[in-house]
């Protein structure tokens, strides 16, 4: 469980250099609301990868330093991609985790992944709205 834990921060890490690099390399006017977007991110992935550590810690693990692979282009719309689908994942992971955690009746630490599953939710709605997917079942179109 702490392995995995531990996988999950590393891509925190990355998540959050990802977001800061992004953020300063997007460019026009119509990304300046994105760009925003992408700091208030970062910012959410530290506050996750500090709140990882703590529950590692607590479990009698050693948090790591590794950072998982990022990912960047040149185009505006391949960084969101990029962001969008590092958050598809994330939030796979998590739920997978949260599965695992109860099912070690570790509803404690489960709890605090829950919350973490949550923001990782938000940011792929704000990520798909910047991409402007549209998520409307063709029934309702
Ligand atoms: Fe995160
Ligand atoms: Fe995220």
């Amino acid at each position: 469980m702490i392995r995995l834990l531990n996988l999950d921060l590393s891509w925190e890490y990355a998540a959050m250099i990802q977001y800061i690099q992004h953020a300063a390399m997007l460019t026009g006017a119509e990304y300046f609301a994105v760009i925003e977007e992408e700091l208030q991110h970062a910012q959410e992935e530290h506050e996750h990868a500090v709140r990882l550590s703590d529950q590692i810690q607590y479990l009698g693990g050693v948090p790591t330093v590794r950072v998982e692979e990022i990912r960047t282009s040149l185009d505006n719309r391949e960084m969101l991609r990029q962001d969008l689908e590092a958050e598809y994942d994330a939030l796979r992971r998590y739920l997978e985790r949260i599965e695992q955690l109860e099912s070690l009746q570790l509803y404690d630490v489960a709890q605090v992944v829950r919350e973490i599953a949550l923001v990782e939710q938000e940011h792929i709605i704000d990520l798909e709205k910047a991409l402007g997917i549209s998520k409307v079942n063709r029934a309702y179109r």
